[in-house]
């Protein structure tokens, strides 16, 4: 190459030393906040990394997908994405809830979009018709086809658990019970009482971003007075508590009083990052929860579903307040996350530092670390 001078091969010889100088140069992350870098940036960007997330990560973790309030009757059902892949839950006869993949096991049409209710789910293609529990209920046209047994043509069922109200789901079918899992954060949770709590509101954002881009914001406030300075004069960030657990963290804010001094009654922000991408926002005032469901799309993309859940479905004139506010300070948020997208992607970036209170983030990246040991 370097007798070459031609310009490709010298764009070649570039590319080349970039990425051994990527390589020569990429730190492990450190199982000390004060001594680790942080997850090499071409993680954020690779295609096949966002691949392997989806199909290890995703596709084998728990994941919430709604809440027992959107589908109340036997019949009511919502579809949903998990991995890339779409899902339908439905209300059970019975009450329980199951969730499927929502593919005709004819010749493989989707079947449901949104939500709604059934009394059978009928595929749009030639009119298989399912049962609310997944069974084949009518195949048209089938009469004559040999060994053909309905029985063997279910709906592919996908592992469901519903916890005080949360439904969650994981494609891995040899999944642990999700309270063998995080049963300890649940625990903690349920200090609150969140089980009597019914879905308010729902809004969903594109984000021009990788996934964990919006996990590293939200797991660290040290930007909070710069982004989001309303949010700063509501919340004392001098006393903002961190806690990281084994596959889950705690962010916990006091409030100020309307004197601008601390608020000792219990009154604040708590925040709970489940690994690898839910999390619960309790904010103050009357009770409340958000979940936070980050949906990767692509490997600079992602979807997020913000659910707010509140004692009644009527949001009254001093929660619409809060929804706003929390809407402004998610709008910060996109903002830095989309300018951050930018900047990882880049030849002149490689892995950052951590300060000790982006401890949360330090935690995130060793959990993925771990979980990504198979292209590292
Ligand atoms: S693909 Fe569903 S009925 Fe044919
Ligand atoms: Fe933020």
């Amino acid at each position: 190459l370097r007798s070459d001078r031609d310009h490709t091969a010298t764009h070649l010889e570039e590319v080349i030393v970039m990425s051994v100088y990527k390589l020569d140069h990429e730190f492990p992350v450190a199982s000390s906040t004060a001594k680790s870098h942080t997850l090499p940036s071409r993680l954020y960007c690779d295609p096949s990394v966002f691949a392997y997330e989806q199909r290890q990560l995703f596709g084998a973790s728990w994941q919430y997908v709604g809440h027992v309030s959107e589908i109340k009757l036997p019949g009511d059902y919502f579809t949903t994405e998990v991995a890339g892949e779409s899902l339908l839950v439905v209300r059970q006869q019975d009450g329980d809830i199951r969730s499927f993949y929502n593919v005709c096991q004819h010749r493989a049409s989707r079947i449901e979009s949104g939500r709604g209710h059934k009394k059978v789910f009928t595929c749009p293609y030639h009119a298989w018709t399912y049962n609310l529990d997944g069974r084949l209920h009518r195949a048209p046209n089938f009469v004559g086809v040999e060994d053909f047994d309905a029985a063997n043509c279910s709906l592919s069922q996908v592992k469901t658990e519903v916890h005080n109200g949360l439904i969650f789901v994981n494609l891995d079918p040899q999944a642990q019970p999700l309270l063998s899992v995080f049963g300890e954060m649940f625990e903690k949770m349920e200090a609150f009482d969140i089980g009597s709590l019914v879905v308010a509101r729902s809004v969903e954002n594109v984000v021009a971003c990788n996934w964990k881009v919006v996990i590293d914001n939200f797991l660290e406030c040290d930007h909070c007075p710069i982004v989001h300075p309303g949010f700063t004069s509501t919340l004392d960030l001098d006393n903002y508590e961190i806690t990281t657990f084994s596959n889950y963290s705690y962010q916990g804010v006091p409030l100020r009083n309307a004197a601008g001094e601390l608020d000792f009654s219990g009154n604040g922000a708590r925040y709970y990052y489940m690994f690898p991408s839910t999390w619960f926002s309790m904010n103050p005032g009357p009770l409340n929860l958000s979940v936070n469901r980050t949906i990767p799309i692509d490997e600079h993309t992602t979807k997020l579903i913000y659910t707010t859940l509140l004692l009644t479905e009527e949001v009254d004139e001093e929660q619409k307040k809060l929804l706003a506010f929390i809407d402004q300070v998610r709008e910060e948020d996109f903002v830095v996350c989309e300018n951050v997208q930018k900047g990882i992607s880049s030849r002149g970036y490689s892995q950052g530092r951590f300060s000790l209170t982006e401890k949360c983030v330090h935690h995130f990246h060793l959990l993925m670390q771990e979980a990504l040991s198979g292209v590292l």
